[in-house]
């Protein structure tokens, strides 16, 4: 990449806090900023100091780049912060948990209930040989069961690695066999648009495959009949009826050291296997107490609806640690957001009365392109506040989200973090942040975000209302933070390579980002994916942007294709709103209505319309598959696909009409 990445999108639109939502809000004080900047060490001791401690830390924190450890010698237990200390007095029987299953069931667990149902999976986990320092797999639909299997591995000092139920028997074997795992915690089935997925069969399968170290299985019957056959091989596999149900409700908490491993979450890596992020105990918790406290803005009768599943790190930091350590109530779906119909999430939230909504821009552009006919049926009127994490938001998405899930009052916070970093590191706090559409704003209290070119020469990014320099580039963290990554599970070199070799004693993240002239942060996507087109650098999020602000355009993907004169032309792949059709008239105005809202480079060469982008499992767009496409290259690695067939289709389209 070289030396900048050019701004191209302007951004005029900003939003207030309401004089309202400020006066109520857990942060307004803007003062925070400037204390946490100073001394970020004492700040998240702050935090720290508000989580219960079996014994508290000596040293708050040693860093020796890339290794850092917080709060050494404390002794804690996660499960004890995120359900015990609720369980007794007023919050005891406060729902933790409303669950919401696919076929209409639903749920409300207290946090006295929780608590002994923890410690009931907990002793059975016992019971089959789990201890504290083994690992644990999680390969369960996202029923009340999956947070709380969490939570009893934590309860005994057991890391879990959690794998989506929507992975493969390969998926399943190649982590639980990386994290040497003793037991796989799974479901005879759990429900998807209607149907049944087989998480029993296809466990079965990575067994038979070959997971040495697996001694048990543990099978909760969430499909029951439905699931039609099941196979139990005697002497390995428990059936939860029998196993859990009859424990005692009585289990201790294990004091952890601050240090000892949480868990590890593997995120497929663009190549090779995937990476095992592991998260510690005491850091880790401190960043998603914090983070959820200021950023949701969480308060004693919030609702928070965070649509992710447990086997993302969302699932992890802002269902399961974050706002339990709060003592808030979660709501959690198991199944599809269009079943039975297009509006299931927003029956949802009229139904429990929501008042937080955290979801992904890949669901938002879905529902634009569904209709307005959906929310409209349904009274979102007790939402408070709204969140969108996974990728950057477009300003249309963010605008469409505020204006008719928002109904133009909650204030939209746009998350930016990662597996590896634990917990929020750049959003608006909801009582003090002006926000831009587009934009993640500034870096959370306690946070260093620098901005770095190639040279590693760049800016510090202090907080709002700062005077900062102008500058595109790369997004690097010098400092470290309570919730960082102790590393890839096993393979410190690995971890070295990937994230601390590009700047010297930085974190790198991946990702391309610009600070403008308001000390505001524009996320640009990851710097793989980044255009240059003519010598311009040329981020696709910021084309997409402008190709979803077309009022036909419900969704767009977009890539840098080997340009003889140019170096990269623009190629976009593009989905049309309901009630549009595809024609060459339309092709041509979309063009050049990118043209005329960024200017004539980012103008692309080719339009294609299409009915399907291919996405990852947690919705991110695969344009590496899109270049392999344009390029008339053999497809690569499809795996971590949701749907192969819609790479296949797409490819057979585009072929055809290059003629
Ligand atoms: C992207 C998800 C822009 C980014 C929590 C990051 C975002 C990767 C945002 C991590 C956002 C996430 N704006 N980009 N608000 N949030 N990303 O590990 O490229 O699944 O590096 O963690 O998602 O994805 P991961």
């Amino acid at each position: 990449m070289s030396e900048t990445i050019q701004s191209l999108l302007h951004e005029e639109r900003s939003f207030e806090p309401s004089a309202e939502f400020k006066a109520q809000a857990n942060a307004n004080d803007p003062a925070i900023y400037d204390e946490a900047y100073h001394n970020p060490t004492k700040w998240w001791e702050g935090w720290a100091n508000q989580l219960d401690w079996f014994e508290k830390w000596h040293t708050a924190m040693e860093f020796d780049a890339p290794n850092a450890k917080w709060f050494l010698g404390g002794k804690l237990n996660a499960a004890y912060n995120c359900v015990d200390r609720h369980a007794e007095g007023d919050r005891a029987n406060k729902p933790a948990i409303i669950f919401e299953g696919e076929p209409g069931d639903t749920k409300t667990l207290t946090y006295k209930e929780v608590k002994d149902q923890v410690s009931q999976i907990a002793n059975a986990l016992k019971s089959m040989g789990v201890q504290k320092g083994d690992r644990v797999c999680i390969y369960l639909p996202m029923v009340p069961e999956l947070p709380m299997t969490m939570l009893a591995c934590a309860r005994i000092g057991a890391a879990h690695t959690v794998v989506f139920g929507g992975f493969s028997a390969d998926s399943v074997r190649e982590r639980a066999n990386d994290a040497s795992c003793k037991v796989i915690v799974t479901a005879d089935g759990g429900w998807r648009r209607g149907n049944v997925v087989q998480l029993k069969k296809i466990t079965d399968e990575a067994l038979d495959m070959g997971c040495p170290t697996v001694e048990s299985v543990l099978v909760l019957e969430r499909t029951g009949e439905a699931t039609g056959t099941v196979t139990y091989k005697q002497g390995r596999d428990f059936k939860w009826s029998e196993t859990v149900t009859t424990q005692s409700t009585d289990c201790p908490c294990e004091p952890m050291d601050a240090e000892d491993l949480l868990f590890i979450l593997y995120t497929s890596g663009s190549t090779g296997k995937p990476k095992g992020i592991t998260h510690t105990t005491g850091g880790y918790l401190t960043g998603v107490y914090a983070t959820s406290k200021l950023i949701f803005d969480l308060k004693e009768d919030d609702i928070h609806f965070c649509t992710a599943d447990c086997g993302w790190i969302t699932g992890h930091s802002y269902i399961t640690y974050g706002p339990m350590a709060n003592g808030a109530t979660v709501l959690i779906y198991e199944g599809a957001p269009d079943t039975p119909d297009k509006d299931r999430f927003w029956r949802i939230i009229e139904k429990h009365r929501a008042t937080i909504l955290y979801t992904a821009p890949t669901a938002i552009r879905t529902f634009m392109k569904w209709g307005l006919e959906y929310p409209g049926r349904c009274d979102l009127s007790s939402l408070r506040l709204l969140g969108s994490v996974g990728e950057p938001i477009n300003p249309e998405a963010w605008i469409w989200y505020h204006q008719n899930i928002g109904m133009g009052k909650c204030p939209v916070v746009d998350t930016w973090w990662q597996t590896e970093t634990g917990a929020i590191m750049i959003s608006p706090l909801p009582g003090i942040t002006s926000t831009k559409p587009g934009s993640a704003t500034h870096p959370f209290p306690g946070v260093r975000i620098k901005v770095l070119d190639e040279h590693g020469n760049g800016v510090d990014v202090a907080g709002p209302g700062a005077t900062n320099t102008p500058k595109g580039g790369f997004l690097v963290m010098d400092h470290p933070w309570p919730s960082m990554t102790r590393g890839i599970f096993n393979d410190p070199e690995r971890y070295e390579k990937t994230y601390w070799s590009r700047f010297p004693d930085s974190y790198f993240a991946g990702d391309g980002i610009k600070l403008d002239e308001d000390g505001y942060l524009w996320l640009l996507g990851r710097v793989d994916d980044i255009m240059l087109v003519a010598g311009h650098n040329i981020s696709t999020m910021e084309v997409e942007s402008a190709l979803v602000d077309h009022p036909a355009v419900a969704e767009a993907a977009v890539i840098g294709k080997t340009h003889d004169v140019k170096g990269q032309a623009i190629a976009a792949f593009v989905i049309l709103r309901a009630g549009y059709l595809p024609s060459d008239a339309l092709t041509a105005e979309i063009k050049a209505h990118v043209g005329k809202k960024i200017g004539p480079v980012a103008r692309p060469d080719d339009v294609y319309i299409s009915a399907e982008l291919p996405k990852t499992r947690s919705g991110k767009i695969m344009r590496r598959l899109l270049r392999d496409i344009a390029e008339g290259r053999a497809l690569g690695d499809v795996s971590t696909l949701a749907d192969s067939s819609v790479v296949a289709s797409l490819k057979d389209r585009y072929e055809a009409s290059e003629g």
